[in-house]
C-alpha cells in the first residue's frame, strides 16, 4: 500500500496510541455507550458505527420517562407532562439543525430515510419533457437507486433515458469533483435533479457538496443529498452551501437505535413556497388551526410542513438522548478527533505493506469522514472472517470491501492500534 503524507506525525506503537488517548478531550464519551463483548469477555473493537451506532446508556431513561408519562397520564401526555408529546419533535429541531449546519426552520425529524427521500422528490423532482434526468453517483446505495428509478417511472419517464449515473474514470474508484461538475454542465438542459450520497456508503468518499450544489444551480437543476453516512460524521453546512434538500437516518453515526426516526432538510428559500407540490398529512398543517379539523390543508412554513403523521415519541426520546450527547461533544470537536483517528488508521494500514489490501477511500482528510474502505484482493472474505473471529466488528460489502469506521465518540486510538495488529496477524 502506498504511504500518504500525514499532517500529524503518527507512530506505529501501542504507547503512541495510549498517549493520543490520554490527550483526547473526548475520551470520557466512550463510557457513555454500551460496548458489546466478544465471547472472551473483552470489549469488541466496534467499527460499524457507520451501520448501527452503539447504544447511549442514557437512552433507557429517556424512553422510560415517556413510558411512565403514558402509564400515568394516558392521552394527557400530549399536553401535561415534562415533555409534551404534541410538540416533542420540536425539542430536537435545533440540535439536529446544528449537526447538519441548518436553520431550525429548515429541519425536521420524521419518518425513515427512504420515505423522506420519496416525499422530498415529490416536491423537488418535477420532470418535464426537456428536463427529466436524475443524476446519481454510480454505486449509490441500492435504496436510493430504487427510489429514483421508481420516481422516474412514476412520472411516466423511462429509467434508461432519465437516470444518469456518474462513474469514476477508468481504473479509478473515486469520483473527481471536476468530472461531476463537467457532467452537470454537459447535460445542463436535461437535468431536473442531482441526488448524491453526501458520503458514499461503499468508498467512504465525501463529496464536495458546496461545489456540486453550485454547479447544479448554475444549470437550473435542484440539488439534494442523502446524508445517511454524513450526518454526525462530517461537518455539514447545508444552509450555507445552498443545498435544496437532504435526508438522513439517525441509526448510524447518530446512535439512536435500529430503524430510528430520520432527519430532513429543506432550504429556507423553499419554506414559504406553498406552490411546491407535496404529499400532505395533518402533522404538516398549521399548528394553530390543526385541531379545527378543516378539510383544507394549510402547511406549516418550513420543513415541518412536510410532516405527515404525529411523531413516534419513543423513537424521538431515543434520538433526544443521543442529540444531547452530540451537543455536549460538539460536531467541530468530533470532526477534529475523527480526522486524527482515521488518519492514524490510514497510517497504520500503510505500514502493513501488503499488496493484498488497499484503501479505496480518499486520502485527503476533507474528502472522507471516519470510514475507511479496505479493498481485499480477489475478494477474499477469509480475511474478514479472521478479523471478526478476533473481536473486530467491521462489515463486508460486496464485492470486495471491508468497511471500518473508527467513530470519534466512542472509539479510541488503542482500538485502532489493536485493529491494525489483528489485521496484520491475520494477513501473516
Ligand atoms: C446511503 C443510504 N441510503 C439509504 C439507506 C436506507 O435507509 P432506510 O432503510 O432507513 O430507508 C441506507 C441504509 O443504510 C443508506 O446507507
Amino acid at each position: 500500500m502506498s504511504k500518504h503524507l500525514q499532517p500529524l506525525k503518527f507512530e506505529a506503537s501501542a504507547s503512541f496510541a495510549s498517549k493520543m488517548d490520554t490527550q483526547d478531550s473526548l475520551k470520557g464519551f466512550r463510557k457513555k455507550f454500551y460496548i458489546p463483548k466478544h465471547p472472551d469477555g473483552k470489549d469488541v473493537i466496534y467499527f460499524t458505527g457507520n451501520s448501527l451506532g452503539l447504544q447511549p446508556k442514557t437512552i433507557r431513561s429517556y424512553v422510560e420517562q415517556e413510558l411512565k408519562d403514558w402509564e400515568t397520564m394516558g392521552v394527557e401526555g400530549h399536553f401535561r407532562v415534562k415533555n409534551p408529546w404534541m410538540s416533542y419533535h420540536e425539542f430536537l429541531t435545533e440540535q439536529m439543525a446544528n449537526i447538519v449546519g441548518a436553520q431550525p426552520i429548515e429541519t425536521v425529524v420524521m419518518n425513515s430515510l427512504t420515505v423522506n427521500l420519496h416525499l422530498l422528490m415529490v416536491s423537488f423532482y418535477r420532470p418535464t419533457k426537456e428536463r427529466h434526468k436524475i443524476v446519481i453517483e454510480a454505486g449509490a446505495f441500492p435504496s436510493d437507486q430504487y427510489a429514483v428509478q421508481s420516481q422516474i417511472k412514476f412520472h411516466g419517464f423511462d429509467v434508461q433515458h432519465s437516470l444518469f449515473e456518474i462513474k469514476p474514470r477508468e481504473n479509478e474508484t473515486i469520483l473527481r469533483t471536476e468530472d461531476i461538475e463537467q457532467t452537470i454542465a454537459e447535460n445542463g438542459n436535461s437535468i431536473a435533479l442531482i441526488l448524491l450520497g453526501g458520503v458514499n456508503y461503499y468508498t467512504g468518499q465525501a463529496f464536495d457538496m458546496r461545489r456540486i450544489t453550485t454547479a447544479g444551480h448554475k444549470i437550473g437543476a435542484v440539488v439534494g443529498f442523502d446524508l445517511a453516512h454524513a450526518a454526525g460524521n462530517i461537518e455539514l453546512k447545508l444552509h450555507d452551501w445552498n443545498v435544496d434538500f437532504a435526508a438522513w437516518c439517525s441509526y448510524k453515526y447518530l446512535n439512536s437505535g435500529p430503524g430510528a426516526v430520520a432527519g430532513c432538510f429543506i432550504h429556507e428559500r423553499h419554506a414559504e413556497n406553498f406552490d411546491l407540490p407535496r404529499f400532505a398529512g395533518w402533522w404538516g398543517h398549521e399548528k394553530e388551526t390543526r385541531f379545527l379539523m378543516k378539510p383544507e390543508f394549510v402547511p406549516i412554513k418550513g420543513a415541518e410542513g412536510w410532516q405527515l403523521s404525529n411523531s413516534p415519541i419513543f423513537q424521538l426520546a431515543a434520538l433526544k438522548a443521543s442529540l444531547d450527547i452530540f451537543e455536549e461533544a460538539g460536531m467541530k470537536t468530533l470532526a477534529e478527533k475523527s480526522k486524527k483517528l482515521t488518519g492514524f488508521m490510514e497510517f497504520l494500514l500503510s505500514e502493513i505493506h501488503d499488496k493484498r489490501i488497499s484503501v479505496i477511500t480518499p486520502s485527503d482528510e476533507n474528502g472522507r469522514g471516519c470510514q475507511l474502505s479496505i479493498r481485499v484482493i480477489n475478494a477474499d472474505k477469509n480475511l474478514f472472517k479472521a478479523i471478526s473471529d478476533k473481536g473486530v466488528i467491521a462489515d463486508w460489502r460486496e464485492p470486495d470491501v471491508i468497511r471500518v469506521a473508527p467513530v470519534p465518540l466512542y472509539n479510541s486510538f488503542a482500538d485502532v492500534h489493536q485493529f491494525a495488529e489483528i489485521l496484520k496477524s491475520c494477513l501473516e
